[in-house]
């Protein structure tokens, strides 16, 4: 039987997916079931329209949107569901996301789009919100979530103690 994803990450273009790995591997190591689709609000609209309008129903609880250029995917999913809408602005020429950026921040009152920043680092952000939101309902992913924030803090602490020691070694301060 397979598990029912909590979660859903569509991309406009395969070639979205590298920038997209992290988040996968972060929604993996919390244990969060989810389903990744290529779909485009330009290239395949109806498709888009249609997984946003039936992904209520189907039980995903969050869907992440990732798509450059022109990126209206986000908003035009939102515009399909009431379900959170997380948007990532791909980078792609000549403009590096700052135009996918514009696209999805951008949305007029009304239809919300939760829009994080370009690349990997929002891909990794990107599913880091969902999971807040599903430990909203959820206290052992709540747990788990305020270990890996605990983790996260201790490896900076490391980090700093680390450099304090270099530059000592090396004779700056
Ligand atoms: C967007 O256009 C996609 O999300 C992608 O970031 C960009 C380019 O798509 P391809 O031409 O690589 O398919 O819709």
């Amino acid at each position: 039987m397979s598990v029912k994803a909590d979660v859903a990450i569509m991309m406009g273009s395969k070639s979205d997916l590298a920038a997209l790995k992290g988040g996968f591997q972060t929604l993996k190591e919390f244990g969060i079931p989810f389903t990744a689709r290529v779909m485009s609000a330009h290239r395949t609209p109806d498709d888009a329209a249609e997984f946003a309008r039936n992904a209520e129903n189907e039980g995903i609880k969050i869907i992440i949107c990732a798509a450059g250029m022109a990126a209206h995917l986000a908003g035009v999913i939102a515009a399909h569901t009431t379900i959170p809408v997380i948007g990532i602005p791909m980078a792609c020429e000549p403009f590096n996301g700052f135009d996918a950026l514009l696209a999805m921040v951008q949305m007029p009152p009304g239809i919300p789009v939760a829009t994080v920043t370009a690349g990997p680092s929002g891909a990794k952000n990107a599913a880091l919100l969902a999971v807040s939101i599903l430990a909203l309902s959820n206290k052992e992913l709540a747990a788990k979530l305020k270990a890996f924030r605990a983790d996260q803090t201790k490896k900076v602490l490391e980090a700093d103690k680390s450099l304090q020691e270099e530059l000592k070694k090396e004779g700056f301060c």
